[in-house]
């Protein structure tokens, strides 16, 4: 399972000023390593973080950390018999497909010579000649030299002050070997800072050498779920870490990169430039799948589920993979970072537990992933919270200005920090009724989505009933892992709680929303542990009209989309339905 082990650290040492390698005998991930792939770090009851794996020796796993800051510092201080956690090996490491008697050449910027450490080797056992060029600000601060020579690389040195071999940057030395016409070299693979690996590339798509960048971003997950990691529409911990440089060419790579909320930042210092913006893609007609919810005329009745897409290329790639409709993160009124790691883990196979704490760059901040998003024509579901009436009313009023087509009221997380809005029943239909005029006056219809985590859900949805157009359900369900040798939670937010997703929650769902169904006569949105036709038949049999996928875009991808409209399309014509909202309640019928 996708879950920390621990980890006894076998032997620790400086490799160089402020890298230590750590040292651990891990059989299972040495084995299933690829030079690239990175690994979680957990240092249990603080955070957990990404680290690319620096060597693989036999069953021994090797990693170099820079110490750059809190947790960092705080797994320097840790000594050979302490114990850290591991999971991985994460992403999608260097390609070798051709490497055989080629030449490549390594560019590495500061700890960026972790990860090619392991790519050299594994490149001079398949009988590739390997250049490798080090960049560091001093002497002191560079990296794995000596690793690089006993294996056999020839390796250039660069240091901004001149202290060891030519003095300046690590892309004035590669311009200095083989001038702007690279062809002298058959690849070039990079990892540094990445204002450095963007101008190698600059270099290297002028002379057509095809080129691999392993490129750094905020991981949470680790596993394609949260898209805290989004590149352009691409997510880095399971598409990258490394990319071919001309995946990454239409996106913001070198110019800017997303903080822990998801708020777009520069990549250095100045401006945020927008790359270019999607083309309009126009959905095809599908008419035995095609619905009409609240007066929205949807393509398809499949979406995805909140919290699996943040940036605009990310919901318009769901758009373009056969998603009738998308729905965004949970919005909230400011700028959060969300929990600490570990955010996200496989309890059970394809059930999860998150307690990501509603990270997002905030309402202001999300104008330009919605326009982004729009291109792909299809219906926008903003979803949002606020921490009290105050905040629900500012972000709605925000919210009205932007192209949004309906508005999902996340009253319902249970692992938020704050109490669930729909615990409190009265601030709930308050809440619901002012958010609901403001919308209505605007002519944006009102999704609230609940959980199972009350005592009646069904209750909850009659409620609200009055003043919102539609119900969504269900949310997570919450629950609290524990690590068992330690005895402690596992999910880094103070309380340790968060909300299972996934197939083991699909039959919980079902029945919430039969019962919702059969309790109020506005719409039903399901969400659930949705992986296939036969899921969306359940749940539209007990009263659903439109269909969420979370955790099924982790463990099958964003083909599930045309694979659950392709099965759902057989089935009802098996069955002898025309269309979709033919089956709607049917299992209410006597
Ligand atoms: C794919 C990948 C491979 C990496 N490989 C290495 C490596 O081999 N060696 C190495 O030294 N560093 C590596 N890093 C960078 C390393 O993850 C960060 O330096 C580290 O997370 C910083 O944590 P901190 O608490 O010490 O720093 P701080 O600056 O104190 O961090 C502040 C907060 O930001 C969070 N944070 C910062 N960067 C990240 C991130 N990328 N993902 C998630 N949370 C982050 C921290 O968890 C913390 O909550 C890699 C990063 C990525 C994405
Ligand atoms: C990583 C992750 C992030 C989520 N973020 C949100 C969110 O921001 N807002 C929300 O309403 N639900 C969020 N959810 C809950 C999902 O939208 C959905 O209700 C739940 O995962 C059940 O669906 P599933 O079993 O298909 O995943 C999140 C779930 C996961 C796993």
């Amino acid at each position: 399972m996708n879950v920390p082990d621990l980890y006894r650290i076998e032997h620790v040492e400086y490799a160089c000023e402020g890298v230590k390698v750590f040292r651990f005998h891990a059989p299972e991930i040495a084995r299933a390593s690829q030079p690239g792939q990175f690994l979680m770090v957990w240092l249990p009851r603080h955070d957990e973080i990404p680290i690319s794996i620096s060597d693989v020796c036999e069953e021994d796993v090797e990693i170099a950390i820079a110490d750059v800051g809190d947790c960092t510092h705080r797994i320097h201080e840790k000594g050979a018999g302490d114990m850290l956690g591991l999971r991985g090996p994460f992403g999608r490491g260097f390609s070798f497909e051709n490497v055989h008697r080629s030449k490549i050449c390594l560019v590495a910027g500061g700890y960026g010579a972790a990860p090619l450490k392991f790519a050299a080797r594994r490149l001079i056992e398949r009988g590739a000649r390997v250049y490798v060029l080090l960049g560091a600000s001093t002497e002191s601060n560079l990296l794995f030299v000596d690793d690089f020579k006993r294996m056999g690389c020839e390796v250039r040195i660069a240091t901004d002050d001149g202290s060891s071999g030519f003095k300046g940057t690590v892309v004035e030395l590669f311009v200095e070997l083989f001038g702007y016409d690279v062809r002298y070299v058959d690849e070039v693979w990079t990892c540094g800072p990445e204002h450095m690996m963007y101008r190698i590339c600059s270099i290297t798509k002028n002379a057509a050498i095809k080129t691999q960048v392993a490129v750094e971003r905020i991981i949470k997950c680790a596993s394609g779920a949260c898209d805290s990691c989004d590149i352009g529409g691409l997510r880095v911990c399971t598409e990258g870490p490394v990319f071919d440089a001309d995946v990454l060419r239409d996106t913001e790579f070198g110019l800017w990169k997303r903080d822990e909320s998801g708020m777009r930042v520069p990549v250095k210092t100045g401006n945020i430039i927008s790359p270019a913006t999607p083309p309009i893609f126009i959905p095809e007609d599908d008419p035995m799948l095609e619905s009409n919810v609240c007066g929205i005329q949807f393509k398809n009745p499949l979406m995805n589920a909140s919290g699996f897409a943040v940036s605009g290329k990310m919901l318009y790639r769901i758009a373009k993979s056969g998603a009738g409709a998308v729905v965004t993160k949970s919005i909230g009124l400011h700028a959060s970072h969300g929990h600490p790691n570990p955010t996200f883990i496989e309890i059970e196979p394809q059930t999860y537990v998150n307690a990501m704490g509603l990270p997002n760059p905030g309402i202001n901040a999300y104008k330009i992933e919605i326009e982004e998003a729009k291109r792909a024509n299809v219906p926008l579901i903003l979803s949002i919270f606020g921490r009290d009436e105050n905040e629900w009313l500012k972000i709605v009023k925000i919210a009205v200005n932007y192209p949004i087509d309906m508005i999902e009221l996340n009253v319902s997380c249970p692992h938020s920090g704050f109490k669930a809005l729909e615990n409190d029943p009265e601030l709930l239909c308050k809440v619901v009724r002012k958010v609901s005029y403001v919308a209505h006056s605007h002519h944006i219809p009102v999704v609230v989505k609940i959980s199972a985590n009350t005592a009646d859900p069904a209750y909850i949805a009659s409620l609200v009933e009055k003043h919102a157009d539609a119900i969504c359900a269900v949310n997570t369900l919450a629950s609290k892992p524990v690590e068992r040798s330690l005895g402690i939670p596992i999910l880094g937010n103070p309380s340790g709680t968060g909300g299972i997703s996934g197939k083991k929650i699909a039959e919980i769902g079902k029945k919430v929303v039969f019962r919702i169904a059969e309790n109020v006569g506005i719409p039903v949105v399901a969400v659930g542990g949705i992986f296939s036709a036969k899921d969306v038949f359940d749940y539209a049999a007990a009263g659903a009209s439109l269909f969420q996928i979370g955790s099924a875009i982790v463990s099958r991808g964003l083909l599930i989309f045309e694979e659950i409209k392709n099965e759902l399309r057989k089935m009802l014509s098996e069955k002898g339905y025309k269309n979709v909202s033919e089956v709607v309640g049917m299992a209410h019928k006597r």
